[in-house]
């Protein structure tokens, strides 16, 4: 039988009615740059496309401190930041991030998907590293008023777009460990193209024994830059195998798997059910899993969230019982596993029609190519 879905509470706030750009934008007044980049350098990044090496003439930027809350919004010129040798992120990670994309429509209009449950995220990670949270509109204004300014930079084309870096950090001046009293928050973008440049090929997995990204009761949860700190070791053993990226199993035995270093995952069965693990308060919980979730849901899949261990899925891929798996995030949507290895087994994976269609449905939504039944799509400009 399907059960009914409850909306997590990420899924439930990010439903919320939020103003449209029209009415925030302005929050953050922008200060135009000087020093925009040439017309030559601005062909050359928008011809080539590459992913988070170039950014765009400006950023959002507003500071926080335990007096005057937020503060000093503005869009400003990109830059080197000046922070204090002593400024705490240095030192104890007290840092968060999102990750999301402006995309450009046929139309030219520019559309973001679903900034409010990236805004939900981020105050769900600031929460657990004692940052300060901040208000969805305000984060909406932050995109709106940057991506106005920089909309030259949102490129067009098939998988093109602005990838959209919101972060915030600790930067007071000290070193005791405490929550930082001063915290400074910034938007920047990075022109970027279609992940998938040799078309839609799978990635070979390792997955990872011996070195977890988060435990219980930890930051897994929170998209903080600790938990990556933590997962560049295994994953650059990993490259050295040959492998795109890890996947991590849970810390206590081994047994289940968690999330790669940077997507969530899904596994197709022959039988048609689509299962994903459960959200244990250890792995991020991606808007892409999500909204895959609904999709998937909305078309009569049957959808199951829950623990899924290692030992099966390898004999269910070799017995055929399990069909497809996939990885999916932000930055590269949805991506076929064509080969998951560890020390003690190596199994093929064929890349199916399922993950095709998933990779499809949602990529149509986010380039305006199919109606959006959700409200997903949230307009800049
Ligand atoms: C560890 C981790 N898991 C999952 C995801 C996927 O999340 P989303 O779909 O919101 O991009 C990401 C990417 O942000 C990630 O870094």
């Amino acid at each position: 039988m399907v059960t009914a879905h409850v909306p997590t509470e990420l899924e439930a706030l990010s439903e919320k009615p939020v103003a449209s750009a029209s009415e925030l934008a302005g929050r953050f007044p922008l200060t135009r740059s000087e020093h925009p980049a040439s017309q030559a350098h601005y062909d050359t990044v928008m011809k080539e496309l590459a992913f988070g090496r170039e950014f765009t003439d400006h950023m959002a930027h507003m500071r926080w401190t335990q007096e005057s809350g937020w503060h000093d919004r503005g869009v400003i010129p990109y830059g080197p930041l000046s922070l204090a040798p002593a400024a705490s992120v240095l030192h104890y990670a007290q840092s968060v991030f999102e990750g999301l994309k402006a995309y450009r429509h046929d139309d030219a209009s520019i559309w973001i998907f679903r900034p409010s449950y990236n805004a939900a995220r981020l105050n769900h990670s600031a929460k657990r590293l004692a940052l300060p949270e901040v208000e969805t509109e305000d984060f909406l204004a932050s995109l709106v008023d940057y991506v106005r300014a920089d909309a030259k930079w949102v490129p067009e084309g098939e998988g093109a777009s602005l990838y959209l870096r919101p972060f915030m950090f600790a930067s007071e001046e000290f070193v005791g460990v405490h929550p930082a009293g001063v915290v400074d928050y910034y938007v920047i973008g990075s022109p970027s193209g279609p992940y998938f440049t040799a078309g839609f090929t799978g990635v070979p997995i390792w997955v990872v024994r011996g070195y977890h990204r988060a435990g219980p009761g930890g930051t897994g949860s929170a998209k903080c830059g600790g938990n990556y700190a933590a997962s560049l070791m295994p994953q650059q053993q990993a490259a050295e195998k040959g492998f795109s990226q890890v996947c991590f199993l849970d810390s206590y035995e081994e047994k289940y798997i968690e999330e790669l270093g940077g997507m969530n995952m899904f596994v197709v069965m022959a039988d048609g059910s689509v299962r994903t693990p459960e959200l244990s308060g250890v792995i991020l919980e991606g808007g892409t899993r999500s909204a895959i979730c609904r999709l998937l849901r909305d078309e009569g899949v049957d959808v199951r969230e829950e623990r899924i261990g290692i030992d099966d899925l390898v004999a269910d891929i070799r017995s055929g019982k399990v069909t497809e798996v996939f990885a999916c995030g932000t930055a590269a949507v949805v991506t076929p596993i064509a080969r998951l290895a560890s020390d003690d087994f190596d199994v093929e994976v064929p890349i199916g029609e399922r993950t095709r269609h998933i990779h499809q449905r949602l990529t149509d939504i986010q380039w305006g190519r199919a109606s959006d039944p959700y409200g997903w799509m949230y307009r800049i400009d």
